[in-house]
């Protein structure tokens, strides 16, 4: 979600008035992929390396994730979404944490959208935390036996479909470390919008994009076109 402090600046406001619009395009973005039936909806909120901004700007970032995970946690339930926070929660305030426990369990056994915020969440972060809970979880195994397939199943949203379709606003055409394991194969849609401009018209325009492309996963391409 780039692009939050262009979009303030370009208006001469203060960056944070680029989050609280930010906010604002992720309800509509939830709903919308909430009502065309998307399965699964990742939003990269705050990266493990973005506590290296101002001291001020984490402040207020982290303001609005607690005041976003009290105040929309009602309407989401409503909306069958089933929220999860995907990255290390242990550098977040008690408060912060307390309430995504809340949310989660309060919204644990919605069949809906799947809604994973990306919280102080870092590609690598995730594939070495896996090999961890992977070794905890085999103790006795030697380190031969992990293999692809069991890693995958420690990552953060294992027993997710792997994303289909990786969004980037802001005009940068990079990953970020983001989920690095899981988007192998994803397809990459990128827009010079700005995040808080970002809207539904923005969604059906990255899916039509997306439904055009040949999905080859290695094959060639008379081979996908025989399947
Ligand atoms: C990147 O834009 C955006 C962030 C680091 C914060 C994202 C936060 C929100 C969209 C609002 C809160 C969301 C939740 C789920 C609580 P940038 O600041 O890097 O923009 P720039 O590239 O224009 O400077």
């Amino acid at each position: 979600m780039d692009g939050n402090g262009r979009w303030a600046k370009k208006r001469l406001l203060p960056r944070f008035i680029g989050h609280q619009k930010g906010l604002n395009a992720v309800k509509r973005v939830v709903s919308h992929c909430s009502e065309l039936g998307v399965r699964s909806l990742t939003l990269f909120a705050f990266s493990t390396e973005n506590w290296r901004r101002p001291e001020d700007e984490v402040n207020k970032l982290m303001g609005l994730f607690l005041k976003a995970l009290q105040r929309e946690v009602g309407k989401l339930d409503e909306n069958n979404v089933k929220l999860q926070i995907i990255g290390d929660r242990s550098a977040f305030s008690e408060e912060i944490q307390a309430n995504i426990e809340l949310a989660e369990s309060r919204t644990a056994d919605n069949v809906g959208l799947v809604l994973n915020i990306a919280a102080n969440y870092g590609g690598r972060w995730d594939v070495v935390e896996a090999v961890k809970k992977w070794q905890e979880k085999n103790p006795h195994s030697p380190i031969s036996e992990l293999d692809e397939q069991a890693l995958g199943q420690h990552v953060c949203l294992a027993g997710l479909p792997e994303p289909d379709l990786l969004i980037r606003t802001g005009g940068e055409q990079r990953i970020s470390n983001f989920l690095i394991w899981q988007m192998a194969y994803t397809e990459f849609f990128f827009t010079p919008t700005l995040w808080p401009d970002f809207d539904e018209s923005s969604i059906d325009e990255a899916i039509l994009s997306f439904s055009q492309r040949e999905r080859r996963f290695g094959k060639t391409g008379d081979q996908v076109k025989s399947c």
